[in-house]
C-alpha cells in the first residue's frame, strides 16, 4: 500500500499516513487512488469521526509525481481525470485535518489545503513550485491558496515557485497553528479528539457553513448559516449541549 490507514484511535480518529518515502510521498496514481479509497471508507465507517492525513517528518508530500506525469499527454490527463480521486478529501463531510511536517509542495500543498485546516510542524515547508516545471498547479493551488492567503501572496507564491516555512505560512493564514516537529501527531490528535468528542452531525454542519463562506457572497452565506443554526435546534444534541451547560455538567452527545 502506498497510503495506509495507519490506525484508529478509540476516540474515533483515523490517522491516514502517506507512505511512499522513496519519493518523498510524491502523489503517484496509485497513492492518489488508495488515498481516495481510504478517505471514502472512513467517510462511510461510523466508528470514524475525524480524519488526520499526515506524511513523514521529511515530507507531507513533495507534489504530484513528476516522473510519472512527465510523458503524459493532455488527453491522458483529461481522460484519466488525473487527481480526481482526491475530491474524496475536499468533499468529505467529516472533519479532515492535515498534519504537515517537511515538504508540502505543489500537489502536496494542494492536498493539505483540501483538508479543513492545516497543523504544521516547525520544519514544514509549503510552496507551489509548478512554474519551475513549466506547468501550473492542477489541484487548487491557484484557487484555494488565493482564498487562504489573498491575491498578493498567492500570486507571488505561484509566480516565483519559492518555498515558505511554517512561520510564514501561519502568518499568511495558510496554517492554523505551528507545533514542535516531533510533537506534530500528538498535538494534532489532541485537536482531532476534541472535535471527535462533539456531536458529529453538528460538527459536519459547522464545517459546511464555514465552507459556504468560501463559495458565496456574505449575505447569501449569512442566510445559509442562520438556516443551519436554526436547524440544529431540531437535534437532541443541541438540547443536551445547552441543558448540560445550564446544569453545569458535561454533555452526552448522541449524534442525533
Ligand atoms: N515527483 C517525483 N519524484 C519526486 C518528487 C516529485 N514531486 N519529489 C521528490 N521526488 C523524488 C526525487 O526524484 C528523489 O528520487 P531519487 O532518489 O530516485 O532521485 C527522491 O524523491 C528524493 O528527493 P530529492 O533527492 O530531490 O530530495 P531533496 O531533499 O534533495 O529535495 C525537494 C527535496 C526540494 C522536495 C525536491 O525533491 C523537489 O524539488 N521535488 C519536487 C517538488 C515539486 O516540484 N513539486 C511539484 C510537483 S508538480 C505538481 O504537484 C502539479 C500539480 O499541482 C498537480
Amino acid at each position: 500500500m502506498e497510503s495506509e490507514k495507519a490506525f484508529f484511535k478509540d476516540s474515533g480518529v483515523a490517522i491516514i499516513t502517506l507512505n511512499r518515502p522513496k519519493a518523498l510521498n510524491a502523489l503517484c496514481k496509485q497513492l492518489v487512488q488508495e488515498l481516495g479509497q481510504v478517505v471514502s471508507l472512513c467517510e462511510k465507517d461510523p466508528s470514524v469521526r475525524v480524519m488526520i492525513i499526515t506524511g513523514s517528518q521529511k515530507a507531507f508530500a513533495a507534489g504530484a509525481d513528476i516522473k510519472e506525469m512527465s510523458t503524459m499527454t493532455a488527453m491522458q490527463v483529461y481522460n484519466e481525470n488525473l487527481f480526481g480521486e482526491l475530491d474524496a478529501v475536499s468533499k468529505a463531510r467529516k472533519p479532515v485535518i492535515a498534519a504537515v511536517n517537511g515538504f508540502a509542495l505543489g500537489g502536496g500543498c494542494e492536498l493539505a489545503m483540501m483538508c479543513d485546516f492545516i497543523v504544521a510542524g516547525e520544519n514544514a515547508k509549503f510552496g507551489q513550485p509548478e512554474i519551475k516545471l513549466g506547468t501550473i498547479p492542477g489541484i487548487g493551488g491557484t484557487q484555494r491558496l488565493t482564498k487562504a492567503i489573498g491575491k498578493a501572496k498567492a500570486m507571488e507564491w505561484n509566480l516565483t515557485g519559492d518555498l515558505h516555512d511554517a512561520v510564514e505560512a501561519e502568518k499568511a493564514g495558510l496554517v492554523s497553528r505551528i507545533v514542535k516537529t516531533e510533537q506534530l501527531l500528538e498535538e494534532t490528535l489532541k485537536i482531532a479528539e476534541k472535535i471527535a468528542s462533539y456531536s458529529q452531525p453538528i460538527a459536519a454542519l459547522a464545517k459546511e457553513c464555514v465552507n459556504k463562506a468560501h463559495e458565496t457572497g456574505l449575505q447569501e452565506g449569512l442566510v445559509f448559516e442562520r438556516r443551519v443554526f436554526m436547524s440544529t435546534f431540531a437535534s437532541k444534541d443541541q438540547k443536551e449541549g445547552m441543558s448540560a451547560f445550564a446544569e453545569k455538567r458535561t454533555p452526552k452527545f448522541v449524534d442525533e
